[in-house]
């Protein structure tokens, strides 16, 4: 037996942030970092709340830290919400999610639920059981999960991402990108997930470019904040794959942007997945196969099933160049020599990731040091 599900109840398009509005006569803790508390939105948000007393934490940092999650959980100790309200990109999620379980797990759940407005379209953690925490003694990122942490209520309203600037649109674009195309061929695809993915990477493919380039057509917005929510569905139930572990040691050790990350890893990990490409369309791997198919969702439509393989991870690379995308980590300000020195210590991280289990080509950590070495 097997299952799909789809816990969190989504709001979408322009002006869902009213529903904040139902929270009136609410103490409501929302969870933002220091740039976002200054915005015009969050002030939208306290209009909302005007009935409501509100309480903010701030302090998000991106990539957050075990440390910060305790200074997160003191506040809700002293506030004691009923209401939590995650505004942000994926880093404020998952700090209110990661502080929201050490709530229920202390018998303090808030009683009037948890609501996340995603303010980037890319981690999709307002639909997954999954928060990303860094540990900066370890160097590495701990992806904790639990369905206790998956959100009552998403709001995604595409004026909530209006302000980001074109290289989060992009980095985080091509998280949700990762998203889509790791979980299509994850060890638990299912035709439930397929489904999310392949809509997700149909919209990334055709809205990214436009996000990026106009950051103010809020169609593009509207879209790819939908594609990163569909996207986020589709892993939450499908898995991820290596570009994931590999992207969090990398993140752990050189706290690089997580979809930049991946961004530069796709293409090696969607060539090294797909096996070898010979000419014979019979010597194409199952998810060679896979990809064929999902090529044809973003219009590559080449004559053979080869061809299809190879125009969609060429298209990947396109999209990669169109948004200013690293191909090595050097370009990010790592030096070579430390980076080559630390290949053998990342690939053990990446192998012990929590993802690797979703690739779906068994790996080691010789095959994993070999795609580090890619984009030395
Ligand atoms: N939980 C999951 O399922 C999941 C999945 C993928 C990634 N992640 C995690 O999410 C984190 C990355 O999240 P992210 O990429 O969304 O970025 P982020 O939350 O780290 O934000 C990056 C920067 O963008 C700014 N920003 C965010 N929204 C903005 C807006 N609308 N206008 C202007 N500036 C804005 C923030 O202030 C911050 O400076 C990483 O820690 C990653 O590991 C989690
Ligand atoms: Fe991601």
């Amino acid at each position: 037996m097997q299952r799909f599900r789809v816990a969190t109840t989504i709001y979408y398009g322009l002006d869902s942030l009213a529903l904040l509005k139902q929270l009136a006569g609410c103490r409501v803790l929302v969870v933002t970092d220091a740039f976002m508390a200054t915005t015009d939105l969050m002030a939208q948000v306290r209009q909302s709340l005007a009935g409501a007393e509100v309480r903010v934490f701030d302090r998000v940092e991106p990539n957050p830290s075990i440390d910060l999650i305790s200074t997160g959980f003191g506040v809700l100790l002293e506030f004691e919400p009923q209401a939590i309200v995650a505004l942000g990109g994926g880093s404020p999620i998952d700090t209110a999610k990661a502080v929201y379980k050490i709530a229920i797990e202390q018998g303090r759940r808030p009683d009037r639920g948890f609501i996340v407005i995603p303010t980037t379209s890319g981690s999709g953690s307002e639909v997954t059981s999954f928060s990303v925490i860094t540990d900066l003694k370890n160097h590495t990122k701990l992806p904790l999960t639990s369905e206790d942490m998956l959100p009552d209520i998403a709001i995604l309203d595409p004026e909530a991402v209006r302000t980001a600037p074109a290289k989060i649109t992009a980095d985080t674009g091509m998280d949700a990108c990762s998203h889509a195309l790791e979980a299509y061929v994850a060890t638990g695809a299912s035709d439930f997930s397929d489904a999310m993915a392949e809509k997700a990477a149909h919209l990334i493919f055709e809205w990214l470019p436009r996000a990026f380039a106009d950051g103010s057509d809020l169609i593009a917005r509207e879209r790819m904040h939908n594609a990163s929510c569909l996207a986020g569905l589709a892993f939450e139930n499908a898995g991820l794959g290596i570009v994931h572990s590999l992207s969090h040691a990398l993140g752990g050790s050189f706290g690089a942007p997580h979809g930049r990350l991946n961004a530069m890893l796709l293409p090696h990990v969607l060539e090294f997945n797909c096996g070898t490409l010979g000419f014979s369309p019979s010597a194409l791997s199952p998810v060679a196969r896979r990809y064929a198919r999902l090529a044809t969702r973003i219009e590559v439509n080449a004559g053979t099933d080869r061809a299809r393989v190879v125009g969609l991870i060429a298209a990947v690379r396109r999209l990669n160049a169109t948004l200013g995308m690293p191909k090595r980590i050097t370009e990010l300000g790592v030096d070579r020599r430390s980076y080559l020195t630390a290949v053998p210590t990342l690939a053990h991280t990446a192998l012990a990731d929590f993802c690797t289990a979703g690739n779906p080509v068994p790996v080691d950590a010789a095959i994993l040091e070999k795609l580090l070495l890619k984009v030395a």
